[in-house]
């Protein structure tokens, strides 16, 4: 579709424990513009679980969605009449929050009499650098988050190829699950971050996974079994003991992340040339001494380092109406059949090379 007209695309998020809507719009020349942007986080009504209740989450969802697209649409100023296109995050995710998404998407697009577009949550974060920067393609993307630990060769709209994945864990549900073994509070990135800043991180020698290998994978789950004996042993952990904790683990997950960084730069080269950038996605993309490294890595490498703002960083709907605008200049429209997935890999559509093919084994 190469028409002159812009388009604008309502993009609703509710895969995890953000309820978002936001409206976007995208011009015939590739720049984009958020008219409004919508996030209602749930941390409050998970916090006393210590983590996401996939329940609660979808009765959270559906008693909110309404207003939130309803205050969406209001901030950009325009009704559904003058939307081209529907966009909602179809997986992959939480199911019953997806659900709760798409089928409001559904009827939207169906009374509205508009198309509907199904975004993959993971192409949303990898294109959202083109909305901010409006960085070209190709591009090498490092999504981390609680749910993905991902390094991803961008190419094109629907054209993604994964270099990496972790084999268990991602990497801020480590730091997560590392906060809460200690006592912190949920979400607890920030809260390790903070006691990493206080720390020793050389007092606890914590081993660094997958580090040398020559595949662009991670593991994390060895770690925060360290990090878990290490504090059994001390028993009642001081305040100095859970800042130590903390830095040993931050300072062993980051470096294990360069490796596998460096590593994910060279198999992106090796395949299709240079990177335009290195792009950070994801809540984990928060933390300033990942930051610190993704520079390094980006220096060495010779690439620029892309890192969106934070809100666009962590999930929101301008990335879910931004992906549907992108993939709607492209032609790609769904049925209103299309169904919900738990799972969706982001290269599940496209072939893959097959030295890459073995991290479609995990996600
Ligand atoms: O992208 P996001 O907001 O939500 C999804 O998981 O999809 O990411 C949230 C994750 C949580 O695991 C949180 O602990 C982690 O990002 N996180 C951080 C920091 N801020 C958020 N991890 C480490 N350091 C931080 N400063
Ligand atoms: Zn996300």
């Amino acid at each position: 579709m190469a028409g002159e007209a812009p388009v604008r695309v309502l993009g609703i998020e509710t895969t995890c424990d953000e309820t978002a809507a936001a409206v976007v719009e995208r011009a015939a020349d590739g720049s984009g513009r958020i008219l409004a942007n919508v996030v209602r986080s749930q941390i409050a009504e998970h916090v006393p679980y210590g983590g996401v209740v996939p329940e609660i989450a979808a009765r959270a969802h559906v008693e909110l969605l309404d207003g939130i697209i309803a205050q969406a649409m209001t901030e950009a100023g325009i009704g559904f009449a003058e939307l081209s296109a529907v966009a909602a995050a179809a997986g992959p995710g939480l199911i019953g929050g997806v659900i709760v998404g798409l089928t409001t998407a559904k009827a939207i697009a169906l009374v509205a009499d508009r198309p509907l577009i199904a975004v993959n949550h993971l192409e949303a974060h990898a294109l959202t650098p083109r909305l901010t920067d409006r960085l070209a393609f190709p591009y090498c993307l490092f999504l981390a988050s609680g749910g993905h630990t991902q390094i991803v060769a961008v190419r094109g709209v629907g054209d993604n190829v994964r270099l990496g994945t972790t084999v268990d864990d991602a990497l801020g549900e480590a730091f997560d699950k590392v906060a809460k073994m200690l006592g912190l509070p949920y979400p607890g990135g920030p809260e390790v971050e903070r006691a990493a800043a206080r720390g020793d991180a050389a007092r606890f020698a914590f081993p660094r996974p997958m580090l040398g290998r020559d595949d662009a994978n991670f593991s994390l789950s060895g770690l925060k079994t360290a990090v878990r004996n290490e504090a059994a042993k001390l028993g009642e952990p001081t305040p100095q003991d859970i800042d130590d904790l903390c830095a040993g683990f931050q300072a062993a997950a980051l470096e294990s992340v360069a490796d596998r960084l460096k590593v994910g730069l060279r198999l992106f080269r090796d395949e299709f040339g240079d990177p335009r950038a290195l792009v950070a996605a994801g809540g984990v993309a928060a933390n300033a001494a990942l930051r610190a490294v993704l520079e390094r890595v980006a220096e060495e490498a010779g690439t620029p380092l892309v890192v969106p703002p934070p809100k666009l960083c962590t999930d929101n709907g301008a990335m879910i109406a931004w992906a549907g605008a992108e993939r709607l200049a492209a032609g790609l429209v769904d049925s209103l059949n299309v169904a919900p997935r738990a799972r969706w890999p982001l290269d599940g559509n496209v072939s893959v090379p097959a030295k890459f093919a073995h991290t479609r084994a995990a996600f």
